[in-house]
């Protein structure tokens, strides 16, 4: 197998956590026989500051080029008072629109030796497995017309969606169900917006391809407090960008930590791969950032666009080892000392290593 993968590391913990997934992406390579090569280009803040654009057209290029890009975070303090269109954020929106990826696949499933870490009762997260599908092209992050008027007082943003840009995604989200427990929980506020009437009534119709799945659709309001209150329910979640922003934050409670999420997304020319979290400017360069989240998103990086289920299964499990065998980064041990040993971003990094090429050894031999 041979992937081109471009690594945009972005700001804050970007660079930190996005080394790490590099690394154990560099050992299965190396166990495995097969070529991955990596190219680096700045994305976000630091692109900002170099070259006076958060997304650079050689970064679009060589993403364009790429067959997976792996994206670390985006953000940083110093821009927060810029128009949105000039923050770190406009690069990361504008390389999802130009790589065309629609579908946003973000795991959320419960650690039991994270459960000491979730505010939710051990007995309600066991055994937790939510596979968010959030539409990532639409809606109020892309609806035009959008503006502030500074003279008038006034601002505005528009929720927008077409019935194909609605069918597009639930049949990922279908096809992704059927493999899994068949059951697809489509999120919408069609008891007031317009949007997600044509929202409901596009995944109704699309419902009738996929007999075996079972839909119900919920009210968003609703589902963020179903999701804390029995968040077994749940299988495969479908529903539009702001929506799915919130909830898949919301849903790192379930994990015990926003630095456990990966995310992927597909359906675009060029799948576009970045944890759910973050820059966390606070933690930046002291070696206290988690980079399970980001070893989690190379996982996918081998599921979706190398297909190499065995090799992605491989970084899953040994994730949960090191978990099971105690090992914390620091947002993972919080005040939970006992029996736990504390590991900087690089140990960490090293210890899914280790585990990935034991697993990967044994299943070889
Ligand atoms: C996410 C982030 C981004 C989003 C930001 C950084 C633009 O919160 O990926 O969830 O809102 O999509
Ligand atoms: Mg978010």
């Amino acid at each position: 197998m041979k992937l081109n993968i471009l690594v945009t590391a972005g700001d804050g913990i970007g660079p930190e956590v996005t080394n790490e997934a590099v690394a154990v992406l560099q050992e299965i390579a190396t166990l495995g026989g097969h070529e991955l090569s990596f190219m680096e280009k700045r994305i976000g803040g630091v692109a900002i500051v170099a070259d006076g654009t958060p997304l650079p057209a050689d970064t679009l290029d060589a993403a364009l080029a790429s067959d997976a890009v792996l994206l670390g975070a985006v953000g940083g303090n110093e821009f927060n008072s810029l128009p949105p269109d000039k923050r770190p954020e406009a690069g990361l929106l504008a390389i999802r629109a130009a790589l065309g990826g629609f579908a946003n696949l973000r795991p959320a499933f419960a650690f039991k030796e994270l459960a000491v870490n979730s505010p939710l009762r051990p007995e309600i997260i066991e055994g937790a497995d939510i596979l968010f599908v959030r539409e990532l092209l639409g809606g109020l992050y892309f609806g035009q017309p959008r503006e502030w008027n500074r003279e008038s007082g006034e601002a505005w943003n528009t929720m927008r969606y077409t019935r194909s840009e609605v069918a597009r995604v639930a049949r990922v989200a279908f096809e992704l169900a059927a493999r899994r427990r068949k059951k697809l929980t489509s999120v919408d506020k069609a008891n007031v917006l317009e949007v997600s009437q044509l929202w409901r009534a596009t995944v109704t119709e699309v419902a009738k391809e996929f007999p075996g799945v079972a839909l119900e659709h919920q009210y968003v309001d609703a589902m963020a407090m179903h999701i804390l209150n029995r968040p077994r329910d749940f299988d495969v979640v479908l529903t539009e960008n702001l929506f799915g922003d919130i909830l898949t934050d919301e849903s790192g409670v379930i994990t015990g930590s926003l630095g456990m999420l990966p995310s992927a997304t597909i359906g675009g020319k060029v799948n576009l791969y970045e944890p759910v979290h973050g820059s966390a400017p606070d933690i930046a360069g002291k070696g206290l950032a988690n980079p399970l989240g980001a070893i989690l998103t190379a996982a996918l990086i081998l599921r979706y666009s190398g297909g190499l289920e065995a090799e992605a299964a491989a970084i899953e499990s040994s994730v949960r080892k090191v978990l099971e065998q105690g090992f914390r980064t620091p947002d993972l041990a919080r005040g939970n000392t006992q029996g736990v040993t504390v590991l900087s971003t690089k140990e960490m990094g090293a210890k899914v290593r280790e585990t990935v090429k034991e697993q990967l050894v044994a299943i070889s031999s």
